[in-house]
């Protein structure tokens, strides 16, 4: 598939950067943006050598500015719960995908946009980054996600508060409310993602792949099923020549050589 809305490249073995890149419409989710996006965490899902996606902004003013405003003007009720289970697939296949996944936040973070980096695993953010979820000054709700996810990270009282005004905050509130990891200077924001993602690419690549899948489906179980969950999973890790590999290389004093097995 040719893309027109979105770029996917392998930066270094294993790490890929998707760019949202319509920045005319500060890189608004349109229907194509988003067929587009699927079609790309097919390309990464597929390469069993991926070890991280980085999503970001094409541009230096945006990250998402939300879904697109101008096509969903005119939907009808049935078309716009489509376009939000469409959004929502895209957005839950980006919560699942086998490799972590970071948001590079370079500005607006908006709407869908914001909805968008919730489902990442993590956002680093730069100074410049703004967040929201101004759907309600539109006379819409979020759709993509946004009144769930939101709650989950920084609990009812504050999603409700920012649903609900539509309040943008900043780089460091979002910080200190959970939303966002790390907040670095905006010239500095995608060297700082690529030396978490060199990080993560060193570790060994099955284990990384699990620690997510326990994260991911332990969220949703009670902490009795969800610590057999991680028993079972760190069982599944003695499989692997890498665990050998791993714990031998730190006996031996060296550095381990992963294979991804
Ligand atoms: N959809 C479509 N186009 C958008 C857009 C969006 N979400 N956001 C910005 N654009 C377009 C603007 O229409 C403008 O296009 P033209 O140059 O053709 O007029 C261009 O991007 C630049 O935008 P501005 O001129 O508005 O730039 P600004 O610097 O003055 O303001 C902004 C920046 C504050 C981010 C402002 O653009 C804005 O408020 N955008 C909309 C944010 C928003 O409401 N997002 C939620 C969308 S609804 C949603 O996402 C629903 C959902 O949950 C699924």
């Amino acid at each position: 598939m040719a893309y027109e809305n979105i770029r996917l490249e392998q930066v270094e073995p294993g790490i890929y950067v998707l760019t949202i890149d319509r920045p005319k419409a500060l890189n608004a989710l349109n229907s194509q943006t988003l067929a587009e996006m699927d079609a790309a965490l097919s390309q990464v899902e597929a390469d069993e050598g991926a070890r991280v996606l980085l999503i970001t902004g094409g541009g230096d003013k945006a990250f998402v500015a939300g879904a697109d405003i101008g096509e969903m003007k005119p939907f009808t009720a049935a078309q716009a719960r489509a376009f939000s289970q469409r959004g929502l697939r895209v957005l839950r296949r980006i919560e699942t995908l086998p490799v972590p996944v970071i948001a590079v936040v370079n500005g607006y973070c908006l709407g869908g946009g914001c909805e968008l980096a919730m489902a990442c695993d993590w956002i680093l953010a730069s100074e410049r980054a703004v967040f929201g979820q101004p759907e309600v000054s539109l006379g819409v709700t979020p759709g993509f996600g946004g009144t769930q996810r939101l709650t989950r990270l920084v609990g009812p009282a504050l999603a409700t508060e920012l649903v609900t005004t539509g309040r943008r905050i900043k780089a460091d509130e979002a910080k200190a409310i959970g939303l966002v990891n790390h907040v670095f200077p905006h010239d500095r924001l995608m060297d700082e993602a690529l030396a978490q993602a060199r990080a993560i690419a060193a570790n060994g690549p099955v284990a990384v792949r699990l620690a997510k899948e326990a994260v991911q489906r332990g969220q949703d179980l009670d902490l009795d099923n969800a610590c057999v969950l991680e028993s079972e999973i760190f069982g599944l890790c003695f499989a692997t020549e890498d665990q050998k590999e791993g714990m031998g290389a730190f006996l031996e004093k060296r550095k381990a050589s992963f294979q991804g097995r």
